[in-house]
């Protein structure tokens, strides 16, 4: 049938005109209209009645209804949160193969105006008049009970939870955030980086790598071999060895008596294959099963990249190199932290965006993180609202208001020991903390918390810490004791960004690699940027998760990343 075949993508666009002159928007590569385009429209999609159209998607509730003869479908196809209610006729289909949770339809129909006065909110329907494709559910096995289910519920079935209202939200939210990042940046002219996912080189320094390695498959597979094939004795080596000497000798003694060219030549192919049998024969005796040692350590040389090598926890040291040649770049992608937490705000797999911009010094580093906070906001209310109502109603009632807050206030700015005095006031009028408060100290969650949620209710930055509780690179303060380092703190989450101005001076930098303690060899390539044309420069890294578990209000992290990588989980 002509209408079955898709139309080259050229012509895909606007297909068909509402009767106000409006248009449907077909999905690009696919020939069907995106529920969104009929939705999300200010009159409900109303004068798109009389439009012929095909839409496809999930049944999210089926019911028969009239004693069987027709069956309402509401259908969602991911384009956005609302449903569409769908109208089959039993004239068209077994409706019984169509009415459960999950069923996914293709579908040709008419849009009409439901009938009023039914308690119905929908302004548009569909009235199908062919059913094309099906693919049908036994409700009776699927996976997803009909009862409203819990996220905690939901992370032991991640292969399905996408077909869930906020799960699906989630994702479109995340989508635009991305979206919104690299709209950020691209608009203040940096560049996109690809930093590498393997490394051998430790950013952060915290020792919380996760290593990249084949040494333990090659030995489990070398230990099997070993057991299927025990490896030669000495005397099997002794034996072969026997052998090339007895062959060697047949052709020495050939030779010396003048015998005939093809004897010889027969004698030295006898010779070859006692060697090259030795040899295997040699190498093989020398196997043992564990990891290869050298001087008592294990021998990276023998592992796939020749060396020791890792999960990136930061694209931040590579970037640099660009950020020292490009100016203004920025890298997005995901990161890795062997950490053991159990907390709703740590995974061990997350993606971090991190800019980096050369010619520029910690308050043009704060500047940027905000004005970066804020676009990421105002990005939500103009492109995601719908599916931040449903974040509203199901999580988080204030997300909205906090999104305008945050779009529209300046953050607050303070230094660390400003921070350490006000929460010392704090404990000081009866405030109880966990963890200990005292100069020196890394902010613990709470005292993060306290800052941004209770006393300044907005998000805070705030810079100078102690360099002690800093990485080597941050730039050292002329008071020699803190470093210009500046954390992004906001409320529901509190460290929302991480970042610093950079040390750019090579004497410096190399003292502080020193004093840490850290191995100055795999910093060299990081210290040749300091010593060829050195430029003042700083950068930071916004843990993307959290900026969705901020928007959203959504409590635990694990539900805001599709594939949540966590101590004990690395599901699918
Ligand atoms: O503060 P962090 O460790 O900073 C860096 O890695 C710097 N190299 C960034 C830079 O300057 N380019 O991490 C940055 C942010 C944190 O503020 C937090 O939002 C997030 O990354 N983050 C995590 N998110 C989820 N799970 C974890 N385990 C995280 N660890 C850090
Ligand atoms: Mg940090």
């Amino acid at each position: 049938m002509a209408d079955e075949i898709v139309p080259p993508a050229s012509q895909l666009a606007a297909v068909s005109l509402g009767n106000d002159g409006s248009t449907v928007q077909k999905a690009q590569f696919s020939n069907r209209v995106l529920i969104r385009t009929i939705l999300d429209r200010p009159d409900g999609g109303a004068k798109l009645a009389g439009q012929k159209i095909r839409i496809g998607g999930w049944v999210k509730t089926g019911r028969e209804q009239g004693k069987g003869a027709f069956a309402f479908l509401e259908v969602n196809d991911g384009s956005c949160p609302a449903n569409l209610q769908v109208m089959v006729d039993s004239s068209l289909y077994d409706l019984s193969k169509l009415v459960a949770t999950g069923t996914c339809v293709t579908v040709d129909g008419v849009l009409k105006v439901p009938p009023e006065g039914k308690g119905t909110k929908q302004k548009i329907e569909l009235s199908v008049v062919k059913v094309i494709d099906v693919g049908i559910v036994d409700a009776t096995k699927y996976p997803l009970p009909k009862t409203k289910l819990t996220l905690e519920f939901l992370r032991d079935v991640l292969h399905l939870r996408s077909r869930t209202n906020s799960i699906s939200a989630v994702a479109r939210i995340r989508n635009a955030l991305a979206f919104a990042t690299h709209s950020f940046f691209q608009e203040h002219s940096f560049l996109y980086i690809h930093t590498p996912i393997i490394t051998t080189s430790d950013c952060e320094g915290a020792g919380e790598m996760f290593q990249a390695t084949t040494l333990i498959n090659y030995i489990e597979k070398l230990e099997q071999d070993l057991i299927d094939n025990p490896p030669p004795t000495e005397a099997d080596v002794e034996a072969a060895r026997l052998i090339v000497k007895e062959r060697g000798d047949v052709v020495a003694k050939l030779k010396a008596a003048k015998a005939s060219k093809e004897e010889i030549t027969a004698a030295v192919a006898e010779l070859k294959i006692a060697k090259e049998s030795f040899a295997h024969i040699e190498e093989r005796s020398k196997l043992k099963p564990g990891l290869p040692k050298k001087d008592g350590n294990v021998d990276y040389s023998k592992d796939f990249f020749g060396r020791q090598a890792f999960l990136t926890v930061s694209g931040q040291l590579q970037v640099e190199t660009y950020a020292c040649a490009l100016s203004s770049v920025y890298t997005f992608g995901p990161t890795f932290r062997a950490e053991n937490s159990h907390t709703s705000r740590h995974l061990a797999e997350f993606w971090m965006v991190e800019p980096e911009i050369a010619f520029a010094d910690l308050e043009d580093d704060m500047n940027c993180a905000e004005a970066f906070v804020k676009y990421m906001c105002k990005w939500l209310l103009e492109k995601c609202y719908d599916d931040m109502e449903l974040m509203a109603k199901n999580f988080d009632s204030g997300c909205i208001d906090r999104l305008k807050l945050v779009e529209s206030t300046p953050f607050g700015r303070i230094t660390y020991t400003e921070a350490i005095k006000l929460l010392e006031e704090a404990v000081a009028k009866g405030k109880e903390f966990d963890n200990n408060v005292e100069w020196g100290i890394d902010l613990a969650s709470e005292h993060e918390r306290y800052l941004t949620e209770v006393l300044f209710q907005k998000p805070l930055i705030v810079y100078n810490y102690p360099k002690g509780i800093k990485a080597f690179y941050m730039r050292l303060n002329d008071d020699e004791k803190t470093v210009a380092a500046m954390d992004v703190l906001v409320p529901k989450v509190g460290e929302l960004i991480g970042g610093s101005q950079r040390e750019e001076r090579y004497d410096v930098i190399k003292k502080r690699i020193e004093e840490m303690g850290l191995p100055i060899e795999p910093y060299e390539w990081y210290l040749d940027l300091r010593r060829y044309g050195t430029v003042k420069h700083c950068g930071f890294g916004l843990g993307f998760e959290r900026m969705i578990l901020f928007a959203t209000g959504i409590d635990n992290i694990r539900d805001v990343i599709p594939f949540p990588r966590y101590p004990g989980k690395a599901d699918l």
